[in-house]
């Protein structure tokens, strides 16, 4: 069962740049809250309660000032530096520590996703005792990200970034769930050509071995990674329309933590105080009256 979760929010932001230039993506807005809020609900509905999110050098006190230790949403959070960006999967050589000899989930900071069923399907990927799984959903353009090719029998047989051309259009997203084993495997991985560690070249580790599974997020759910300004304006619009139709709010983390029964109605009041007078306090009064 993986108790813990890392969370990847350092990198350059260039493509968003000047947006990034002083402020991290993933403070950046998607709709009503900071970036960071998606991935780190989707860890938070999987029942993981212990994270650590990797930041840039220099940036850590502004993810405090919004996060601080996690207490609010009943969890715990650490944070650690990253010196530059040197890959993904550097992101288990950082996190030896906090990883122990535990299994572990990673889900990339700009990632957002929405599906039904979310939940159930995010308890079953946590049950992951040994090897990795990662999880598909078709795309428009695969060659802009890593593709997966599967068999009739739903096995993946390829793993390529960026191909230039695929007959498949799975692409491998932001999400992660791997055993202990990804720490030593990250360790023995070169940087590619760009000079990074890249992930496809870990996940293919464990598909050498057969010890790589894939779940798929199904066709009603949505998965948009938030690297481009373009994509970040769709997220959010989505987000908006998504929140102000059903009236219920997408990544409000104190409403998980509160469903999950790890924070009572007085931490839902602290947040409030917290958050002053806005929307989003609005809404957690609303769980207060319930
Ligand atoms: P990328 O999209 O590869 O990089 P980026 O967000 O810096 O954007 P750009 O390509 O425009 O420069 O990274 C995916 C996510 O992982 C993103 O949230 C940043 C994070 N990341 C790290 O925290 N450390 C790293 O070493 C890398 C490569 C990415």
């Amino acid at each position: 069962m993986i108790k813990k979760g890392l969370i990847l929010a350092g990198g350059l932001g260039t493509r968003m740049s000047p947006l990034t230039k002083a402020v991290n993506k993933q403070l950046l807005p998607i709709y009503d809250k900071p970036l960071i809020y998606y991935p780190l609900s989707v860890l938070m509905l999987a029942g993981i309660k212990d994270v650590l999110i990797i930041v840039n050098k220099g940036q850590l006190s502004q993810f405090r000032k919004i996060l601080s230790n996690g207490e609010r949403f009943g969890i715990k959070i650490k944070f650690i530096e990253q010196n530059s960006p040197r890959g993904l999967p550097d992101a288990f050589i950082l996190g030896e520590k906090f990883i122990g000899k535990d299994n572990i989930a990673l889900i990339l900071g700009d990632n957002f996703f929405y599906a039904q069923s979310l939940t159930k399907k995010l308890k079953e990927c946590i049950k992951l005792s040994n090897g990795c799984k990662v999880l598909l959903h078709p795309v428009n353009f695969p060659e802009l990200y890593g593709v997966a090719t599967l068999n009739k029998n739903k096995k993946v047989i390829s793993l390529k970034e960026k191909p230039k051309k695929s007959k498949s259009n799975l692409a491998v997203t932001g999400l992660y769930f791997f055993d202990n084993k990804v720490i030593n495997y990250s360790k023995s991985l070169k940087p590619s050509k760009r000079k990074e560690l890249e992930i496809i070249d870990l996940l293919n580790k464990y598909k050498k071995n057969n010890k790589l599974k894939a779940e798929f997020l199904g066709r009603g759910g949505a998965w948009l990674d938030t690297g481009s300004i373009d994509d970040f304006y769709n997220t959010s619009a989505f987000v908006s329309a998504l929140e102000n139709r059903q009236g219920l709010k997408i990544a409000c983390l104190e409403e998980i933590a509160f469903n999950n029964k790890w924070i009572d109605k007085k931490k839902i009041s602290e947040s409030i105080n917290f958050y002053g007078n806005c929307l989003y306090s609005k809404y957690l009064k609303k769980i207060l009256n319930k």
